[in-house]
């Protein structure tokens, strides 16, 4: 398959002449938080952030006081990044970000869909500003360029009684990653901002920029809860309005995307019933928009 790229070129509004390196001082001078990376842990190798952060949330004897709610735990390169429904997320280093946030919502369960939809709104804006490219959202949390995955999410609960005692946001972005490292499987659905653009991009104002914008849309869910928010994702969901096929555990679901229900849920209309999914695998089909 012949597979355009732009070549890497040196910019001086949105690029650098090469891969950089995650440094935390750099993060923290382009931040505007209170909590979101205020704490930065940076490591050259993890098995995965995620895990990682999962560990440091949980108060131990290792750990007796907790750590700081907005704690980013990040790493150069993961030798076992999680990808969601089980799957692997490929981690080469110095050219993506990694990333994990700790969180402590006073939310329960069900709720925290909505911390994965304001992830993934503000994934779509931090590219849209700091690389100057357009991404879009599939249902429920890829961020996409061209159709093809630039990003995406998991979300790790720890919860007590169907409340959660504390989150881990973990957040995968390919930024400066070469064609030549996506294993040959994800060489047609999946891409680089790199790749996208033909520019390097400093992660570390990328990383600062998102951590400003989770902040924002945190805080606002926090105070003022979901409405606003999931607003703001339906018009970044990409998937609504096309035809979709919905892979469930033992069945698949086809029809219309519709809409976003008021947890985040797609409300997908087939020959037979409107369907309310809570998650699953989307696959967009050809086929005219619904009017
Ligand atoms: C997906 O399958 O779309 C979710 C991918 C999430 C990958 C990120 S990379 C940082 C964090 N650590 C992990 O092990 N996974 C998440």
């Amino acid at each position: 398959m012949s597979r355009r790229m732009a070549q890497p070129k040196r910019d001086p509004l949105h690029g650098t002449a090469r891969p950089d390196r995650l440094k935390t001082l750099e993060i923290h001078k382009s931040l505007s938080t209170h909590l979101i990376g205020r704490a930065i842990y940076l490591f050259t190798q993890l098995e995965s952030t995620n895990q990682t952060a999962m560990q440091m949330a949980e108060p131990s004897t290792s750990h007796p006081t907790e750590v700081p709610e907005g704690t980013l735990v990040l790493a150069e390169a993961q030798s076992q990044g999680r990808g969601r429904l089980g799957r692997r997320w490929i981690s080469p280093p110095g050219v993506n970000i990694y990333a994990s946030f700790i969180l402590r919502p006073r939310i329960s369960a069900d709720q925290a869909t909505v911390i994965t939809c304001l992830a993934a709104i503000s994934i779509v804006q931090s590219i849209r500003s700091i690389a100057g490219i357009e991404a879009f959202i599939k249902w429920p949390n890829d961020v996409l360029i061209h159709e093809k995955k630039v990003a995406g999410i998991l979300t790790e609960l720890a919860l007590v009684h169907d409340q959660v005692a504390h989150l881990v946001l973990g957040i995968g972005i390919n930024v400066n990653m070469d064609f030549s490292l996506f294993p040959e499987d994800l060489k047609t659905t999946a891409t680089s901002i790199l790749i996208e653009t033909g520019r390097y991009l400093d992660r570390n104002r990328l990383l600062a920029d998102l951590c400003n914008k989770l902040e924002e849309r945190y805080s606002r869910f926090l105070s003022k809860g979901p409405a606003s928010l999931i607003e703001e994702y339906r018009t970044a969901v990409e998937t609504l309005g096309k035809r979709v096929k919905i892979l469930l555990p033992g069945r698949t679901v086809e029809g219309w995307a519709e809409g976003i229900g008021e947890d985040g849920t797609l409300i997908v209309k087939t020959p037979a019933a409107l369907e309310v999914i809570r998650s699953g695998d989307v696959l967009h089909l050809r086929g005219e928009k619904e009017n």
